[in-house]
C-alpha cells in the first residue's frame, strides 16, 4: 500500500486503490476455497471478473497510456503489466484460482501502488488527470450497459 505517499488525495489514485482492497478480498476468498478443495464460490467469482474488467480497462485505457506519455512507464513494463492483467482473466475463465495466483495478483497490485501511483501524483500534469477522467467514465459506463450477446468471430469482451 502507499499511505506514505499520500496519493489516495488524487481521487483517481484513491479510486483504484480501493478497487484494489476489494479486488484482494475477493480473491483472498478464492483462494481459501481452493485451499479447502471446495469449489470456487460462483458468487466471488463472478464480483471478481466483473470488478477487474472494469479496473483493468480503467488502467490499460487511462493509467498506463498517461504514464507511458509521461515516460514514466517502459514498452517492456506495459507490456508485462498487460500480460500480467491477461494471465489473471484467464485464471478466472478457468475458475482456477489458488494461492499462488492470489500471491501472482498481489505482486502486480504492490508494483502498481508503490510506483506507478507514486509516478502519476508526482508527473501528472492536469491534462493527464482530464483523460484519466475520460477512460475513467467510459470504464463505469461498462457497468450500466450490460454486455452485448458475443457474435460469431468477435467479442463484446474489451480485455
Ligand atoms: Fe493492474
Ligand atoms: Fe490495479
Amino acid at each position: 500500500m502507499c499511505d506514505h505517499c499520500g496519493c489516495r488525495a488524487y481521487p483517481r489514485i484513491a479510486e483504484l486503490t480501493a478497487e484494489h482492497e476489494e479486488i484482494l478480498t475477493l480473491a483472498w476468498v478464492l483462494a481459501e476455497a481452493e485451499r479447502a478443495g471446495e469449489p470456487l464460490p460462483a458468487e466471488e467469482l463472478a464480483a471478481l471478473t466483473r470488478m477487474l474488467d472494469i479496473h483493468v480497462v480503467k488502467e490499460e485505457t487511462g493509467l498506463y497510456p498517461e504514464l507511458v506519455h509521461r515516460q514514466d512507464l517502459s514498452a517492456s513494463q506495459l507490456a508485462e503489466l498487460e500480460t500480467e492483467h491477461e494471465e489473471i482473466h484467464q485464471t478466472l475463465i478457468l475458475a482456477h484460482f489458488g494461492r499462488r495466483e492470489y500471491y501472482a495478483l498481489a505482486a502486480h497490485i504492490e508494483v502498481e501502488e508503490s510506483e506507478l501511483f507514486p509516478s502519476a501524483m508526482f508527473g501528472f500534469e492536469d491534462e493527464d488527470w482530464e483523460a484519466l477522467d475520460v477512460a475513467f467514465r467510459a470504464a463505469d459506463a461498462m457497468l450500466v450497459q450490460p454486455a452485448q450477446p458475443a457474435h460469431h468471430g468477435s467479442s463484446t469482451v474489451p480485455l
